[in-house]
């Protein structure tokens, strides 16, 4: 009974989470160590939206990242191959696949709210609450801002 309840206790946990001496995590076990050299790849788990929209690399309406734990940490990289699919508040699907570093963006132009769900190999997550920043690693951190559980974990 008393493995029952501690298995169930912690259905946030995972056993290959690779937890480091510094508490940090990455689950990959691989790192961006470019700065911000420009790429397609760089600073998996930062907030892409803001820094680009403080006049460095192009505005992006939408950006973020998948991981492969919830407290991954920055630069950690995430997911390759996972489809985010946001709804608009006027109907419109947009459709992301994350890159090798699990990083997904887009200047396109989309009605707030918005709601989203992921997909991998048929398994999903979907967020329940609609949002109206696309800046989706602001409140996905590895501690969670905003209510959010960390990061946005592949299903
Ligand atoms: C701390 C600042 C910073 C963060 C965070 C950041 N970037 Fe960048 N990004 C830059 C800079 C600087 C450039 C280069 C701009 C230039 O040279 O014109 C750049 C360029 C890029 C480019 C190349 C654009 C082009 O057209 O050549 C891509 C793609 C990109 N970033 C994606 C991302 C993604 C995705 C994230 C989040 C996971 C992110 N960036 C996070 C600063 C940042
Ligand atoms: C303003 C903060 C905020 C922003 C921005 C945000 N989220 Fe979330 N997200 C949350 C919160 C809070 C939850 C938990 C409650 C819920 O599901 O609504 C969550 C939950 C999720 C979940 C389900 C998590 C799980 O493991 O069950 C996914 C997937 C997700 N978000 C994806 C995204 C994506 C993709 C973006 C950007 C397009 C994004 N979120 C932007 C706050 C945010």
């Amino acid at each position: 009974m008393i493995l029952f309840l501690l298995a169930c206790g912690h259905p946030l946990d995972s056993a290959d989470s690779g937890a480091d001496p510094s508490g940090s995590t990455c689950t990959s076990g691989h790192y961006w160590e470019g700065g911000n050299e420009e790429s397609p790849v760089m600073n998996p788990g930062q907030d892409c939206v803001a820094c680009h929209r403080s006049g460095e690399g192009p505005d992006y309406t939408l950006a973020g990242t998948v991981m492969g734990d919830y407290d991954d940490e920055d630069d950690c990289n995430g997911v390759e191959g996972v489809v985010v699919s946001i709804l608009d508040a006027d109907g419109k699907r947009m459709s992301l696949t994350t890159n090798a570093a699990g990083n997904f963006y887009t200047n396109d132009d989309f009605a707030l709210p918005y709601t989203v769900s992921i997909e991998k190999d048929g398994a999903t997550r979907e967020m329940a609450s609609e949002q109206d920043d696309g800046a989706c690693n602001r409140c996905h951190t590895a501690a969670g801002e905003e209510g959010a559980p960390g990061r946005i974990v592949a299903p």
